[in-house]
């Protein structure tokens, strides 16, 4: 059943899905003081395995230093160069590619200076790269521009994401990169409600499930559907039969799980699809999205592989789902970038979560923007708080 009893209010106005002015406070007060899904620990697959990519104009480079995956700007101490422009790689030392400063794996901080005397009296060390905090949990990395974010893992534990099940690095089976033409948030609010189903999704989905069969749950921060998982009955036979095996529980459902402000992750017993939407500007978005088959350590590996197999076939129906809903979003920003609109929209009960979502948005976007201290800054290399070698380890 759904929570509201009424119809909702549209509480963004059309500007804060177009107006770059409205983006940039969004970038400091929403964006830079949250988690955000940003890659696969595959992406790292030894020691000195590297992937760069822009968090919200931020250049970022996630390195991997032993079984470590940790996090720095992109962006020399030296002449402000980035250090590199390749996407991904290897590279034995964190080196600057323009004149060759090395930075240490662990710190960031000054280690090689080619011609050093030429740039007396700095001393060794002296300068470095700034730290971004990065934690994995299972199969996938996080990041955030905050020194002051909770820890990403326990927020997970908190709304009941089995890590070690549903997203673990095992479990991973592919990742994409798709950049539209759209707001992020629009993208998000999409996958919030089930009422563009029989519009959008007639080939898939077809229809959305009665209210009896949903439920919402609204926390401070997250957000959570739950409703039925495929009902044919061959894949429920099958599914029971692989979960049995596994020794994964088998409840028939679906989750649907919004993390604010820009991971979601849709879950059935078997397979989990997490679309992270990176805002690249006020109209335009990266989606970085992974899935996962369940597993569960201890299992036979026959049955953990069975299950993987199992969500390679699911995966081809998702990525489908997703095409559909991207085919449909720009259409939906053209509308939002209208010089007028028909009034101000209106929020059906089944898409409540939406509203929810809007008013946790404000309720940054009203914090006081004229204090001279933003409210997120960057870790310098030498900062104590940065997350500790624990918190990131490869699992
Ligand atoms: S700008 Fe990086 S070494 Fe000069
Ligand atoms: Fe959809």
């Amino acid at each position: 059943m759904f929570l509201s009893d009424t119809h909702l209010p549209q509480l963004l106005p059309p500007s804060a899905y177009t107006d770059p002015t409205w983006y940039i406070t969004e970038r400091e007060h929403v964006l830079a003081p949250a988690w955000h899904a940003v890659a696969t620990t595959s992406q790292f697959p030894r020691d000195g395995s590297f992937l760069t990519f822009d968090l919200f104009g931020y250049p970022i480079v996630l390195r991997r230093h032993g079984s470590v995956i940790r996090g720095f700007l992109n962006v020399c101490a030296h002449r402000l160069a980035k250090l590199t422009s390749q996407p991904t790689g290897y590279c034995s030392a964190l080196r600057c590619g323009y004149h060759g400063w090395e930075y240490d794996e662990v710190s960031g901080a000054t280690k090689k200076i080619p011609d050093a005397p030429s740039f007396k009296p700095l001393e060794k060390g002296m300068l470095g790269l700034t730290s971004v905090r990065v934690e994995t949990c299972g199969g996938l990395v996080f990041a955030t521009l905050s020194e002051d974010a909770p820890c990403m893992a326990q927020s997970l534990l908190a709304c009941g994401i089995d890590v070690a099940c549903k997203i673990s690095s095992m479990g991973c089976l592919g990742m994409r990169e798709i950049y539209f033409p759209v707001n992020w948030k629009v993208a998000i609010e999409n996958t919030l409600e089930s009422y563009h189903v029989e519009e959008v999704h007639p080939r898939t989905f077809k229809r959305a499930p009665a209210e009896e069969q949903c439920s919402h749950e609204l926390f401070p921060s997250v957000s959570v559907f739950r409703g039925p998982g495929d009902t044919v009955p061959w894949i429920q036979r099958l599914e029971g039969v692989l979960l049995s095996g596994a020794a994964v529980p088998h409840t028939g459902g679906y989750r649907h799980t919004h993390l604010y402000p820009t991971c979601t992750l849709a879950e059935t017993d078997t397979f989990t699809i997490v679309l992270s939407f990176l805002p690249e500007s006020a109209d335009r978005t990266r989606l970085f999205m992974s899935w996962f088959g369940s597993q569960r350590a201890g299992a036979s590996a026959v049955w953990n592989s069975l299950i993987r197999s199992w969500g390679r076939v699911q995966s081809g129906f998702w990525l489908k789902v997703v095409n559909e809903d991207l085919s449909m979003l720009p259409t939906v920003q053209q509308g939002l970038a209208s010089p007028s609109h028909p009034g101000t929209g209106l929020i059906s009960r089944r898409e409540e979560r939406i509203t929810h979502f809007q008013r946790w948005i404000l309720d940054r976007m009203h914090t006081d923007t004229t204090a001279t201290q933003p409210a997120t800054t960057l870790a310098t290399h030498s900062c104590p708080s940065a997350a500790s070698p624990m918190e990131n380890v490869l699992t």
